[in-house]
């Protein structure tokens, strides 16, 4: 075969193959050790000086040619390479992303922190206390007796002898008390536990947020005028509230609040209970010996409390009438919240 057929052959081989693997392949076959052009360098020695020497320019300009050859296609097919890579991570987007599934927050939780919003804009700030409490705290120092149904076995959740799980957040009056210094203004939001079977409108675990106010010449119309600005903010302008005497150990007088049935605007409906009213927290003046407890001086200071079921207010809001909606953690309920 002559020279000339033989570079071209080797260099249509090479311009051919599609990988680097194959040109080295083809490389070798005409170049490596034993490759056909290389034998003939060999075959140089039987040749005198003249040809010798004409042969082997010869053979170098088509080693060389050859090998230029194998180096530009070797880069095309690298540079190939890395496009179809590129290619192949191209991002369509147009094309319609994967579903994320937006979280919302639990609706307890929302409307927690309306209550808390409202308050903290009156100058209210929170003031947290242990969910795990002593009987001090929970009842003693609340003016709770000894022979309270709340104390009995039956109504808390006892730890031992003496500690309990709160069973209202009041205990964190008491608590605010003894370590903040008078005038004060303090919400408490948080968890309490009841011995309740379960039903659609008690839970064993529930929550609560107390208020506190402290001051001088704090009266009960300072009490009805903070509710009545609450009940507005959260359920809107036209809300309209009564209190109805009660009794709690530690605040006299006390009062129940009601807003107007929001369902049939108080004429009377089942949810009601034909009344036109519904019951939606506890509230009263500091009791004289609750401030005594933690060392106040009635005289000096007076002050109002009240406790309210964030619970109890989300089901009115959104009209939702199983309290175990909000712990069965069903998405579909949770999710209709979003934005809400
Ligand atoms: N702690 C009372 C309850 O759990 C509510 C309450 C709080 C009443 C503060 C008066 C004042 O029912």
């Amino acid at each position: 075969m002559s020279l000339e057929s033989l570079k071209n052959e080797a260099k249509e081989e090479i311009e051919k193959a599609s990988s680097s693997q194959e040109i080295l392949e083809i490389y070798s076959k005409y170049l490596g050790r034993k490759g056909l052009i290389t034998e003939l360098f060999s075959k140089m020695k039987d040749l005198d000086f003249e040809e010798k020497k004409r042969f082997g320019m010869e053979l170098n300009s088509i080693k060389i040619f050859i090998t230029e050859i194998k180096e530009r296609k070797l880069s095309t097919i690298k540079e190939q390479t890395i496009h179809n890579n590129l290619e192949k991570l191209r991002i369509d987007s147009s094309l319609p992303g994967d579903c994320q599934n937006v979280g919302s927050l639990h609706p307890l939780t929302t409307v927690i922190d309306n209550i808390i919003e409202i308050f903290v804009g009156i100058g209210y700030t929170i003031f947290e206390g242990p969910e795990i409490e002593s009987d001090y705290y929970n009842f003693e120092a609340l003016n709770i007796p000894k022979d309270h149904p709340a104390r009995e076995m039956q109504d808390s959740f006892y730890l031992s002898n003496d500690i309990l799980l709160r069973t209202h957040t009041s205990p964190v009056q008491i608590r605010a008390m003894q370590s903040l210094k008078p005038p004060i203004r303090i919400i408490a939001p948080g968890k309490t536990y009841r011995r309740d079977a379960k039903d659609s409108r008690h839970s064993p675990v529930f929550h609560q947020v107390e208020g506190l106010t402290i001051g001088k010449k704090i009266s009960f119309a300072n009490l009805k005028g903070t509710l009545e600005y609450f009940a507005k903010s959260f359920f809107g302008e036209g809300c309209e509230i009564q209190f109805r005497p009660s009794y709690f150990p530690f605040t006299e007088p006390s009062a129940e609040v009601d807003i107007k049935c929001i369902f049939c605007e108080g004429k009377g409906c089942t949810i009601c209970s034909h009344t036109g009213w519904l019951e939606v927290l506890g509230a009263g003046m500091v009791h004289p010996n609750v401030l005594r407890n933690v060392g106040y001086n009635p005289e000096e200071w007076q002050g109002f409390a009240f406790g309210m079921g964030p619970e109890r207010l989300a089901m009115l809001k959104y009209s939702i009438n199983d309290i175990r909606m909000f712990y069965d953690n069903d998405l579909r309920f949770i999710h209709s919240f979003i934005n809400s």
